[in-house]
């Protein structure tokens, strides 16, 4: 056999060799110490068989060369391959496992406070009425005085309100949203006034030192009890359903003239299609509006009657969900607002 033939055969054997050892090859360090054991430039196998090259014929040279190339650049190839095998192996073990259950995507809901006063709101604006605000910071006169309220008189107690500082302070309801809108608009006025209030109230099951109410004000040339009693009515048949009926007890506020307490008797339809109607229950303070709060207002009140109601959507969400703790609607607990997100719990 030729030098060359030999050390072509020899080349191929040393490459069968190291394909020998790359069958056991189990992870990316051994497949790169078998690239170095016989490829590597200075102690590697096939490198050290073409340095013989040299000593050949020169007419052998090219030859043996190119079978050299092929030899180097097969292994090369085989060793590459195993490397991308093993990484495509590793990259399968943290891939996604299929077969375990979803884990559903976040979605965010409106609060169950929020909802009622979207409801609420929904209803009158459909029946023709605005939306209006007013500060929390207030004076004693638009929270108190031109409500129809002096100041000796129980509600107008510092032990009842946040002052901020001499005849400023935190009103202690929306009621003054009344007199800014009288103060702005010449009537005829359809106002919905929603907005926190603050009381200093202990927090408990029923009370919390801040908390939503919504303030309506209507007032118009020949406003009479009828259209306050029916527009009511009609509030609640559109939020409680057409069987709903709303009974007027006898009450006082200040700055109306009658007042009253608005119940609301609900016909609850049972899963098996029988109703029952539920207990009365208290949703809000109304009347009409007192013709001194016009007066204040700088309103005829000769010419302009009204009347007026505020309530609470806390209370009323507390009704419509079972709550029974004021609380829970503050403390964002996420296992408790999930209830409400449209999809149910997720
Ligand atoms: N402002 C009253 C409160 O906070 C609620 C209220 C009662 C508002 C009667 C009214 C009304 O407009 O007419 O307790």
């Amino acid at each position: 056999m030729s030098d060359a033939a030999s050390l072509v055969e020899q080349l191929e054997s040393l490459a069968r060799e190291a394909v020998d050892a790359l069958e056991s090859a189990a992870d990316s360090e051994s497949i790169e110490a078998i690239r170095i054991r016989f490829l590597g430039r200075k102690e590697g196998r096939i490198s050290g068989v073409l340095r013989g090259l040299g000593g050949l014929d020169p007419a052998d040279r090219p030859q043996v060369g190119a079978a050299a190339n092929r030899v180097k650049g097969q292994l090369e190839a085989r060793l590459d391959e195993r490397l991308e095998a093993l990484a495509g192996a590793a990259d399968q073990e943290s891939a996604p496992d299929l077969t375990l259950p979803g884990r559903g995507s976040w979605e965010g809901g409106r609060h169950p406070v929020t909802r009622v006063m979207d409801e609420i709101w929904d209803v009158f604006r459909a029946m023709g009425f605005s939306r209006a605000r007013g500060p929390e910071a207030e004076t004693e006169w638009y929270n108190f005085q031109a409500l129809n309220t002096p100041l000796d008189h129980p509600a107008a107690d510092e032990q009842d309100t946040l002052y901020l500082e001499d005849s400023v302070l935190l009103r202690s309801h929306t009621s003054p949203v009344q007199i800014r809108t009288l103060e702005q608009h010449e009537p005829p006025i359809r106002i919905l006034a929603p907005g926190w209030v603050y009381r200093r109230d202990t927090y408990d099951a029923t009370h919390t030192p801040a908390f939503l109410q919504v303030e309506g004000l209507v007032v118009d040339e020949g406003i009479t009890f009828v259209d306050f009693k029916a527009t009511l009515a009609e509030f609640a048949r559109r939020m409680w359903g057409a069987g709903t009926r709303i009974r007027l007890r006898p009450s006082f506020f200040p700055f109306t003239e009658p007042s009253a307490e608005v119940d609301v008797k609900r016909v609850i339809t049972r899963d098996d299609g029988s109703t029952h109607e539920t207990d009365w229950i208290e949703i809000m303070g109304a009347g009409m509006v007192d013709p001194a709060v016009l007066d204040a207002a700088g309103v005829d009140s000769e010419r302009y009657t009204g009347f007026a109601f505020g309530m609470g959507p806390g209370r009323i969400a507390m009704v419509k969900y079972g709550v029974d703790d004021l609380r829970t609607f503050f403390e964002n607990d996420v296992r408790f607002l999930q209830q409400f997100v449209p999809g149910g719990t997720r």
